[in-house]
């Protein structure tokens, strides 16, 4: 299958990157073929509402920023990962507005699953990215392969590890 990993913490290191790290070894090692992407370090601007996509953009976004290499990936995708640490309650602005820009596609044309990893310092915080996550993944009609979340004392962990990997049995 082809997996495409969106991380978005803007710490390298991080807790975050560890799991999609992570996923990304167990993945490729089962023989998928996996591109992770830190849209934390790419120049993503926000949806602007212009509906240019809609109209003579014929599906193309008019923002020429680096949501450019993400189309061409995004339209092979077969599993999207959605890799983020909460900030208030949800998704980090760094993974939002690469997903909100997903909106020209309307959804992206191979995708048949998705999964989450989240990572937080609290536990119970997952509500907001939890009804973000199902809500895209009905809308596209794509099946939930599942959800990995570590707060600060499963962060790292064994466990954490053992999860992502049955995770990744299920794509
Ligand atoms: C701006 C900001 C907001 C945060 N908000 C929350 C929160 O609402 N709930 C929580 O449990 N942790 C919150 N955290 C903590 C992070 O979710 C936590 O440290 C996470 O493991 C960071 O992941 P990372 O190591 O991949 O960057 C917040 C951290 C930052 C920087």
């Amino acid at each position: 299958m082809n997996i495409l990993i969106l991380q978005g913490s803007p710490r390298a290191n991080g807790n975050t990157a560890w799991m999609a790290g992570e996923f990304r070894k167990a993945a490729e090692t089962a023989g998928h073929k996996v591109t992770l992407v830190d849209v934390a370090h790419k120049k993503i601007a926000g949806c602007m509402a212009c509906e240019y996509c809609h109209g003579k953009g014929n599906g193309t976004c008019v923002q020429k920023d680096d949501m450019q290499e993400l189309y061409p990936l995004l339209a092979e995708a077969e599993a999207l990962v959605l890799a983020a640490p909460i900030y208030y309650f949800t998704m980090s602005a760094q993974i939002q507005a690469p997903i909100q820009r997903i909106y020209n596609m309307q959804k992206p044309g191979k995708l048949k699953k998705m999964a989450l990893l989240l990572s937080s310092y609290s536990p119970g915080v997952y509500d907001g990215a939890l009804g973000e996550y199902h809500g895209i993944q009905s809308y596209w009609g794509v099946e939930d392969a599942g959800v990995v979340t570590a707060k600060i004392d499963e962060q790292k962990t064994d466990a954490t590890r053992d999860k992502i990997l049955q995770l990744v049995s299920r794509l």
